[in-house]
C-alpha cells in the first residue's frame, strides 16, 4: 500500500542536459513528506532548479523513478495533477508571467483549473489582496519592477490554491520589508514545500530542515544548522576577521 505521508519520492534520478558532459542531477534519491518544509542552500550550478523542473515534469529523467502523490509519473498526463497541486515559483519571474496585465496572469491558473471567469477573477482579486497587491490588478506585467514581479509570480501560484510549494529563490529582488512580509505569508500558509534560497535568515525562518546540494545530489546525511551567535571581542571596535 502506498505510504500516504509521502508526497514525493525520487529513486536514483539522473538528468543530463542535451550537449552537456555531466549530470545536472545525479543518482538522486529522496522522500518528501506531507509535513516537510525543506530548505536547500547550495552553490550555483549544483542542480537545484533542475530538481524542481524534474518534479514538475518540465524535463524527464534519463534514469530513475519519480513518484508523486503515490503514483509513478512518467507521461505528460501523469503530471496534470502534479501541476494542479504543486505550485512552482520559477527562478526567473519572466518565465512565469506572460499575460498583458497582472489580473490576467493571476487568473490564468484558476481558469486552467476549470473555474468560471467570475470565479477566477474573484479568487485572483482575493489572492492579490492577501499579498497586499490589490492595486496591481490592472498594471502592465512587463512594466513591473523586479521585486513586484516576484510577488505577482507568487500570486499566480497561490491563486491555484496549491497543496505544496516549490519556491526557487523567492526573495530575489525583494527589499527587507517585503522579505519580512513574505516570511509572514509563507508561515501563515504553512504549506509543505521546498525552498531554494541563498539567504540564511530567510530560509531558516520559513523551513524546518535545511540541506545542501552538491554535484546533482542532496546531501541528506548532513542537515545544516544555521544559528546566529552573539559574542564579544577584546578589540571589537577594530576591524577583525572571523575564522
Ligand atoms: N538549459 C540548460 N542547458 C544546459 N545546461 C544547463 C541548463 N540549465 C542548467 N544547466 C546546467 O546544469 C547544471 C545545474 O543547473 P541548475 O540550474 O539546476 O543549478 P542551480 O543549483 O539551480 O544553480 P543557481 O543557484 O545558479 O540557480 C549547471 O551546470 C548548469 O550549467
Ligand atoms: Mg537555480
Amino acid at each position: 500500500m502506498a505510504d500516504e505521508t509521502i508526497l514525493i519520492r525520487m529513486a536514483g534520478v539522473s538528468y543530463k542536459y542535451p550537449g552537456s558532459q555531466l549530470n545536472a542531477v545525479d543518482d538522486l534519491s529522496m522522500t518528501f513528506g506531507k509535513k516537510d518544509r525543506i530548505g536547500l542552500i547550495a552553490p550555483n550550478g549544483s542542480g537545484k532548479t533542475t530538481l524542481f523542473h524534474l518534479i514538475m515534469g518540465l524535463i524527464k529523467p534519463d534514469q530513475g523513478d519519480i513518484e508523486i502523490f503515490g503514483k509513478k509519473v512518467v507521461k505528460e498526463k501523469d503530471f496534470i495533477p502534479v501541476r494542479q497541486k504543486i505550485g512552482l515559483l520559477f527562478q526567473d519571474s519572466d518565465d512565469q508571467l506572460f499575460s498583458p496585465t497582472v489580473i490576467e496572469d493571476v487568473a490564468f491558473g484558476p481558469l486552467n483549473l476549470g473555474k468560471s471567469k467570475e470565479e477566477a477573477i474573484d479568487i485572483s482579486k482575493r489572492t492579490l489582496q492577501f499579498l497586499g497587491l490589490e492595486d496591481f490588478a490592472d498594471r502592465i506585467t512587463f512594466k513591473l519592477s523586479g521585486g513586484e514581479k516576484r510577488l505577482v509570480a507568487l500570486a499566480t501560484i497561490l491563486s491555484m490554491e496549491p497543496s505544496v510549494l516549490l519556491l526557487d529563490e523567492p526573495t530575489t529582488g525583494l527589499d527587507s520589508r517585503t522579505k519580512a512580509k513574505l516570511i509572514d505569508i509563507l508561515n501563515h500558509l504553512s504549506l509543505p514545500g521546498i525552498v531554494i534560497s541563498h539567504e540564511y535568515d530567510f530560509i531558516t525562518a520559513v523551513t524546518d530542515h535545511i540541506y545542501t546540494m552538491e554535484n546533482g545530489k542532496i546531501n541528506l546525511d548532513e542537515e545544516l544548522h544555521i544559528h546566529k551567535h552573539h559574542h564579544v571581542h577584546q578589540h571589537g571596535k577594530q576591524p577583525h576577521k572571523h575564522v
